[in-house]
């Protein structure tokens, strides 16, 4: 880890280490790729104003998040299949994010299940909700969450339909997974992972299996998973989850203004502006391009979170500059877990704390709260 200074060495060590499909899994998006291309080059227009000759002796990254303390304005997203990057990938994952002092979000397409992450760490997590079909299932996992004592229920509410990412199909990445000499080739050609994912307490989503017949059969409980998004998903069923669920519930993948108004009286604590890092509609706005006019509307109604094509610290600070509480990142840690497991999720999250707080020293602020357009340069 010595030689890596920034997120992008550890995508590249990601990419030596893991099997081409599963780096492929987390990097790529969905069709053309304009959206996922546009939520970091969006970032990058974003110019600071350089300030000089103020103290910033006493920069503090510490904020809260939901009222709760937070080390940094970050959140480690839902990133499905970690346990395929590395073995017991959520559980690294969440022990680097605790250890750093920020919130962990499991997805509900985890490999290890939410009990064995619980069991594994000490502090409470987010878990990250998909509506499936199966609204008895839906009910359970909502149950297991409360019973995991999990301290924030993410909804995702833009995966109805599944945005197509070519090189999935291309790699294999299909249900039913397919094999190939060449992938088998590749597999072999990287012992470590491999050691590393047969170590880990499960290969197949640890969330459902029980729930399905046969279920230590990835087939099977894969086709099951894929038949089970719902197109019907509508906000009648956020009132229904909000009579299950008690505590803080955030809506992840609001892009529109409107869709904003309607979450700010849903019962929602927060939202996250999010095109689902570019993995879903192809040539929607980048989530950075739409931030503004979402903060204007509801931004004193809700708790605004931000995702999308962060990879520096920089980015961090752009995205507060416009109006976000918070921020999450999905590949930036993934491709630490990738690179290195629980040290490497470890790394990224350090990387991008030390570009901000260098950044907000150049920008001649100290703290997050002082964080606004003023720091940009128009
Ligand atoms: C995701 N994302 C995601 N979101 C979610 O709500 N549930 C999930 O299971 C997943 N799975 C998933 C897998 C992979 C490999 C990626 C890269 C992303 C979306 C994720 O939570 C987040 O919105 C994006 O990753 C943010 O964009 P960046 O930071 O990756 O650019």
């Amino acid at each position: 880890m010595k030689h890596i200074t920034c997120i992008e060495d550890l995508r590249q060590l990601h990419k030596r280490r893991v099997p081409r499909a599963f780096f492929d899994y987390a990097d790529r998006g969905s069709y053309t790729e304009d959206t996922l291309r546009a939520n970091s080059a969006d970032l990058q227009q974003i110019k600071f104003r350089q300030r000089i000759l103020v103290d910033v002796s006493k920069r503090n990254l510490s904020t809260t998040i939901l009222g709760e303390p937070s080390a940094m304005p970050l959140i480690l997203a839902p990133v499905g299949l970690l346990g395929m990057q590395h073995g017991d990938g959520e559980i690294h994952a969440c022990r680097a994010a605790q250890a750093a002092g920020i919130p962990f979000t499991q997805s509900t397409m985890s490999i290890c299940s939410i009990e064995e992450i619980a069991a594994a760490v000490d502090k409470p997590f987010w878990f990250q909700l998909y509506v499936m079909k199966d609204r008895g299932f839906i009910k359970s996992l909502i149950e297991r969450a409360i019973a995991a004592k999990c301290s924030a229920l993410v909804l995702t509410v833009d995966l109805q339909v599944i945005g197509q990412r070519h090189q999935d199909i291309k790699n294999g990445m299909t249900v039913p997974p397919e094999w190939s000499l060449s992938k088998l080739i590749d597999f072999a050609s990287k012992p470590s992972w491999v050691a590393g994912v047969m170590r880990g307490k499960r290969r197949s989503f640890g969330n459902i299996v029980g729930h399905v017949k046969d279920t230590e059969d990835l087939t099977k409980l894969a086709a099951w998973t894929a038949s089970q998004f719902d197109t019907t998903l509508n906000w009648k069923d956020i009132d229904w989850i909000r009579s299950i669920w008690p505590g803080k519930l955030i809506l992840k993948g609001i892009l529109d203004v409107e869709d904003a108004e309607i979450a700010a009286k849903s019962g929602a604590q927060a939202i996250v502006v999010s095109n689902h890092g570019g993995r879903q509609l192809d040539g929607a706005p980048s989530s950075i391009e739409v931030l503004p006019e979402i903060v204007d509307e509801v931004g004193s109604q809700l708790e605004i979170m931000f995702d999308g094509g962060i990879r520096t610290g920089m980015d961090i600070m752009r995205a507060l500059a416009l109006g976000a509480k918070s921020c999450m990142i999905g590949r930036a840690y993934a491709y630490g877990l990738g690179a290195g497991g629980e040290a490497g999720v470890a790394k990224a999250i350090d990387i991008l704390a030390k570009e901000l707080t260098t950044t907000m020293g150049l920008c001649g602020v100290n703290t997050i709260a002082e964080i606004d357009d003023h720091v940009l340069a128009v």
